[in-house]
């Protein structure tokens, strides 16, 4: 299977596990380290709506909980024609933990688009403005 399959195949496979009783609305992602391994996340949701976690942002703190500080790409699922980007959180925290990496927006058959995030995220604020 090439990369960035392997990356897709393991996003969808995160999708299963969301937990959207209140939107409905499954997303799975897979992000990869610089040597190759993969973390998932799905999207969390609760009673109160606004503490909701997406699948990207799960991915990245589960990756940065176990000591990974370093990606390369993550793979974002959802089951939409449409491709489903990243919401403007999730872009601010790839932004700043991995930085101009690659966003591979896929749904359950296909691989819809290959961003950057300097193209999804342009004039970012992050640590080098403090
Ligand atoms: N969601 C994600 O997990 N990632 C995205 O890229 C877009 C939105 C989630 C948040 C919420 O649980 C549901 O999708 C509907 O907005």
């Amino acid at each position: 299977m090439a990369g960035s399959d392997k990356l897709v195949a393991a996003a969808r496979q995160a999708r299963a596990h969301a937990v959207s009783d209140f939107s409905g609305f499954k997303v799975g992602a897979a992000l990869e380290t610089d040597t190759g391994e993969i973390i998932t996340g799905c999207n969390i949701e609760n009673a109160t709506y606004g503490l909701t976690l997406c699948a990207e942002r799960v991915a990245i703190f589960k990756a940065l909980s176990e000591g990974k500080r370093s990606f390369t790409r993550i793979a974002v699922v959802a089951d939409t024609q449409d491709p489903t980007p990243p919401c403007g959180a999730c872009r601010q925290i790839i932004w700043e933990f991995c930085g101009d990496a690659e966003v591979i927006i896929a749904n359950l058959t296909e691989v819809k688009t290959t961003l950057r995030m300097k193209d999804l995220l342009p004039l970012p604020f992050d640590k080098r403005l403090l």
